[in-house]
């Protein structure tokens, strides 16, 4: 099974894909770690999208298409969970080109639906362990020891350059802009399904698995 969540920066994909993958063996494949991974790396590419992404903007097509069909040749037939792709009715026409070669199809959309409101203190408050990734927030969801994470220890721990409430109003903005009309051509489809986001982590967790067993 395919599946890919979409909804705006802060709306919990990241957080909703790492729990799939532990309840269901699904492998996540999020664009904007293999951005970011990119970037950590120091290649052309990397250089080449960090300003993009710190200015809350989107990323060529043809970079995260590229970046996409490298990873689809490695998943040997888990189903994928697209985190954060695809981002643009380009994207989303090269993803069905690309999965229908492999003789696949997305079986599930799922928009997560969150109030603007909300995003900014989930965006503000958001951290992630330097070692693993793991994510963290101020107040939802703490470590469970002061400074020391939960999974795998270390003390280290960094927050995102694009995690302003300026870059946030210029993500908002690519979202609504060029990413929300696949809500449409998703509807159209007859793939997409709707989630409260607004909800404990659980509640939401709860909801897409509920999709997912229909
Ligand atoms: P990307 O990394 O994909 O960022 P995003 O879409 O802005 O989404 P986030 O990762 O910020 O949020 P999330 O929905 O995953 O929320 P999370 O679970 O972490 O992209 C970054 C950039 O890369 C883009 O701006 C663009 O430049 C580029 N890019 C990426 N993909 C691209 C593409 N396809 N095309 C072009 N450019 C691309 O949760 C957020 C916080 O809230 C966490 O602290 C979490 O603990 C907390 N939280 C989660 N759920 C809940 C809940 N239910 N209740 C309370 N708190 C919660």
């Amino acid at each position: 099974m395919n599946i890919i969540l979409i909804g705006p920066p802060g709306a919990g994909k990241g957080t909703q894909a790492k729990r799939l993958v532990v309840e269901r063996g699904m492998v996540q494949l999020s664009t904007g770690d293999l951005l970011r991974d990119a970037k950590a790396s120091g290649s052309d590419m990397g250089v080449k999208v960090a300003e993009v992404m710190a200015r809350g903007e989107l990323v060529t097509d043809e970079i995260v298409i590229g970046l996409i069909a490298e990873k689809l040749d490695e998943l040997q037939g888990a189903g994928a969970i697209f985190d954060g792709f695809p981002r643009t009715l380009a994207q989303a026409d090269a993803l069905q080109e690309l999965l229908s070669e492999r003789g696949e199809q997305i079986d599930h959309v799922i928009e997560l639906r969150v109030d603007d409101a909300a995003l900014v203190s989930r965006i503000t408050g958001r951290f992630s362990c330097a070692s693993c990734g793991e994510v963290y927030h101020d107040t939802t969801r703490p470590t469970r020891v002061d400074g020391v994470c939960d999974v795998c220890g270390s003390t280290e721990f960094v927050r995102r350059a694009d995690d302003t409430e300026d870059a946030l109003r210029a993500r908002l903005m690519s979202y609504y802009k060029q990413t929300s009309p696949l809500l449409g051509y998703y509807h159209a489809k007859d793939r997409l399904n709707v989630v409260d986001a607004m909800g404990e982590m659980d509640a939401v967790s709860q909801a897409i698995e509920t999709v997912l067993d229909a």
